[in-house]
C-alpha cells in the first residue's frame, strides 16, 4: 500500500530561525495578522517580530485577545480583524491556541458560512499565507492540518481538519521556548512523547512516520527532564523543538490512539491541562495497549536504552512501561485525586467519558479492540489511583 506524506510547505528550524524566515515571508504580502497569547506580548516577542517585519518593509497587526482556548466567538474576532486591517496573510506566534487559532482565521476569512458548517469535513480551499512560530514544545501545531475549537453553542470541542490547513512556512527556533515555566515544559513535552509513542503504535503508522516517532522518543525522554529541572538548558530546549516538530509530522500522517481519545473527555470535563491529562493516562492505557503491538513497544523500548537487543519483545515491552512509570514520577505527574478533581463526579461522568471517547475515533486506531468496557476499566484504574 502507498502512503502520502504531508509536511509545512516549509520549514526552518534552528536557533535565530525568524531571521533566516524573512526573505520567504516578504513573497507573502505586505500585511500581517499576528495572531499571539498576552503574554508574548508583554515579554517583547511580538514587537521583537514586528521590528524585523517592518526591516523588511511589511507592517503588522496583532490580534491577542484569546482568553483560553480557541472558540467560534475568539475566531470570529479574528477574521474581523483580519479584515478590517487589510491584512494579506497570517502569523500565529505561541503555544498551541494561538497557532489552532491562526488556521482557522486563514480558513475562515475565505470560506463562506459558519466554522461548525466544516466539522467532520475536509476543510479545502486557497487560503492566505499562513507562518506558524511555536514557543512551546509540544502541540506539534506547527507540523499538522488540525486544529481544535470549541463551539459555544453546544460546548463541543471539535477537531477540524484539512491539508489547507498545513501552514505555508513553519519557523521553530527553540530560544523561544526558553521562557516557558516548568509546568508548560512538563505538559507541552508530555503531549509531544504521547503523540510520538501513539503515532509509532497507531494502525495507521507507516515507514516514514517511524522513522520521526523514534527520534522524537529518544529525544523526549532524554532531555524532558532536563528541561524540566534547568529551564535555561538550551541543548534540551533544542532537542524538545525539534522532537515536538518530529511528532507534530508523525501524528498528521498517522494518528493518535487510546490515550488521545480518553484524555479529551478528562480536559472537556474537568479542565485538566490537554498534556498533563495525557500523562495521567498514558501508563495505565498502554499497559492494556501492549500486547497488541509488543514488537513496537519493544522497538521503543530498545531506542531509549531501557532494554537491549537481549531481551525478548515480552520483556522490553514491560522494560518500556517501567520507563513510563519512572518518567511520569520523575516529572512530578499528578493523580486525578492529587489534581485535586471531585472523584465522586468523575465516577458519576465515566460512562459519558467513555463514549465521547469511542465517538471521537482515535481509540480505534490502536493495535487492539477497545471496547467501552475496557475504557470504563482504564478511567476506574485512574481514579483509584
Ligand atoms: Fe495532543
Amino acid at each position: 500500500m502507498a502512503f502520502n506524506l504531508t509536511m509545512p510547505g516549509r520549514t526552518i528550524i534552528g536557533k535565530d530561525a525568524f531571521n533566516d524566515s524573512l526573505p520567504f515571508i516578504k513573497e507573502m504580502g505586505n500585511k500581517a495578522l499576528i495572531v499571539t497569547g498576552k503574554i508574548i506580548t508583554k515579554n517583547g516577542l511580538t514587537s521583537q517580530i514586528q521590528q524585523k517585519l517592518e526591516s523588511q518593509g511589511i507592517s503588522s497587526a496583532v490580534f491577542n485577545d484569546l482568553p483560553g482556548e480557541p472558540d467560534d466567538k475568539m475566531i470570529l474576532s479574528a477574521v474581523e480583524a483580519y479584515r478590517t486591517e487589510n491584512c494579506n496573510f497570517i502569523i500565529g506566534l505561541g503555544g498551541g491556541t494561538p497557532l489552532d487559532t491562526a488556521k482557522a482565521v486563514s480558513a475562515m476569512s475565505v470560506l463562506n458560512g459558519e466554522l461548525i458548517d466544516y466539522a467532520g469535513k475536509e476543510i479545502k480551499g486557497n487560503f492566505p499565507p499562513l507562518v506558524l512560530i511555536p514557543t512551546t514544545a509540544g502541540t506539534g501545531s506547527e507540523a499538522t492540518k488540525f486544529f481544535v475549537y470549541t463551539d459555544t453553542k453546544t460546548d463541543a470541542k471539535l477537531l477540524m481538519k484539512g491539508d489547507a490547513l498545513l501552514p505555508s512556512l513553519s519557523v521553530v527556533d527553540y530560544s523561544y521556548t526558553l521562557s516557558a515555566p516548568r509546568g508548560i515544559t512538563v505538559a507541552t513535552g508530555m503531549d509531544a512523547l504521547t503523540h510520538a509513542v501513539e503515532a509509532y503504535t497507531s494502525k495507521k503508522a507507516n515507514a516514514l512516520t517511524d522513522f520521526y516517532c523514534l527520534d522524537a522518543i529518544e529525544r523526549i525522554f532524554k532531555m524532558l527532564p532536563l528541561a524540566a529541572k534547568d529551564a535555561s538548558n538550551k541543548e534540551a530546549r533544542e532537542s524538545l523543538a525539534l522532537a515536538a516538530y518530529e511528532s507534530g509530522v508523525a501524528i498528521n500522517n498517522s494518528s493518535v490512539t487510546i490515550v488521545h481519545g480518553m484524555s479529551r473527555p478528562i480536559g472537556a470535563l474537568f479542565h485538566v491541562p490537554h498534556g498533563i491529562s495525557n500523562a495521567m493516562l498514558i501508563t495505565e492505557c498502554l499497559k492494556f495497549a501492549l500486547d497488541g503491538a509488543k514488537t513496537r513497544f519493544a522497538e521503543i523500548a530498545r531506542r531509549i536504552g531501557t532494554a537491549n537487543a537481549a531481551d525478548s519483545d515480552d520483556a522490553a515491552g514491560e522494560k518500556f512501561i517501567s520507563a513510563l512509570e519512572s518518567l511520569t514520577k520523575e516529572l512530578e505527574i499528578p493523580t486525578l485525586r492529587e489534581y485535586g478533581i471531585d472523584l465522586a463526579k468523575f465516577e458519576q461522568l465515566e460512562p459519558k467519558m467513555a463514549k465521547d471517547a469511542l465517538a471521537s475515533g482515535s481509540p480505534s486506531n490502536t493495535r487492539k479492540a477497545v471496547s467501552e468496557a475496557d475504557i470504563l476499566k482504564i478511567y476506574k484504574n485512574l481514579r483509584e489511583k
